[in-house]
């Protein structure tokens, strides 16, 4: 597929790793719309793009009727679409069970921090998969669609993230099963699985964290949002790859 034929749904799109999708797609001649929640972040979007074809959404990506709407509304506003990435994403920490060295009190994740981040990061790219599919299926397209998840190095498995590593997990899972399913409807599943990329979510952290999270990165950098979208890119454009995770990290799961 060509980057510039695309009509691409983005969660996530208000900031972050998915904001610079959107705005590198945009660059690239496709027409995008952008689902988040975050509604200033969605405005300026627009307000950055006034002539582009963009269309924009305050979506929940877990709720399942904003998200059967918001999947009417871009169909009708590109007449069609043929891609869509599932980048909204959030994680909640926690190690499963702690106890507190002084006062020897047992803390445990919350079965809220469990569900909110498998509700957001799981059952979300389900929905929204699904909606478009059934779409793509319904319309009896004859042209190709496109896929993908963005997964984490976590989903591996990592220590506090047990809720996150799961759903991260899952969706691999799921990008084989989706493609075996789809592929003969010309839908390639895929996914990437970033290791620590430079967005806002770092700039909440420590300093000494970050620092922390690049000494274990054998290119001793983080990544930078373009690097990930190099393998979007690569993921469209290869009319070839299905039910694969692209790992981008700098050679963090070595
Ligand atoms: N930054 C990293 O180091 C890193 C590494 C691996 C994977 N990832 C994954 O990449 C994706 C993007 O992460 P980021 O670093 O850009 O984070 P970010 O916090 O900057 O962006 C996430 C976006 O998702 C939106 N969002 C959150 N919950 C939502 C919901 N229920 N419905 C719709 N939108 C919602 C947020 O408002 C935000 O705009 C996430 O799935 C994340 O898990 C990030």
């Amino acid at each position: 597929m060509n980057i510039n034929e695309l009509k691409i749904v983005v969660t996530g799109g208000a900031s972050g790793m998915g904001r610079h999708f959107v705005e590198q797609l945009l660059a690239d001649g496709a027409s995008v719309s952008a689902w988040d929640m975050n509604e200033e972040g969605l405005a300026s979007l627009k307000a950055n793009y006034p002539k582009a074809p963009l269309h924009v959404a305050k979506v929940d990506v877990s709720k399942e009727d904003q998200v059967k709407q918001a999947m009417d509304e871009a169909w009708k506003q590109f007449n069609g679409l043929n891609a869509l990435v599932n980048n909204a994403g959030i994680f909640r920490d926690s190690l499963l069970v702690k106890k507190d060295r002084q006062s020897g009190e047992i803390k445990t994740m919350s079965l809220s921090q469990w569900q909110t981040v498998l509700d957001v990061d799981l059952t979300g790219p389900f929905l929204c998969t699904r909606e478009l599919s059934a779409k793509l299926v319904e319309a009896g397209a004859s042209e190709p669609a496109v896929i993908v998840h963005i997964s984490s190095v976590s989903r591996a498995g990592n220590m506090g993230q047990g809720n996150y590593s799961a759903a991260k997990a899952a969706l691999v899972a799921d990008t084989v099963t989706w493609a075996k399913e789809l592929a003969r409807y010309k839908i390639r599943v895929a996914s990437i699985a970033p290791g620590f990329v430079e967005t806002p979510i770092l700039q909440g952290m420590r300093p000494e964290m970050v620092d922390k999270m690049v000494n274990q990165v054998p290119m001793r950098r983080l990544g930078q949002p373009n690097e990930i979208y190099a393998g979007l890119r690569f993921i469209v454009e290869c009319d070839y790859f299905t039910g694969r995770c692209l790992d981008i990290d700098g050679g963090l799961r070595l």
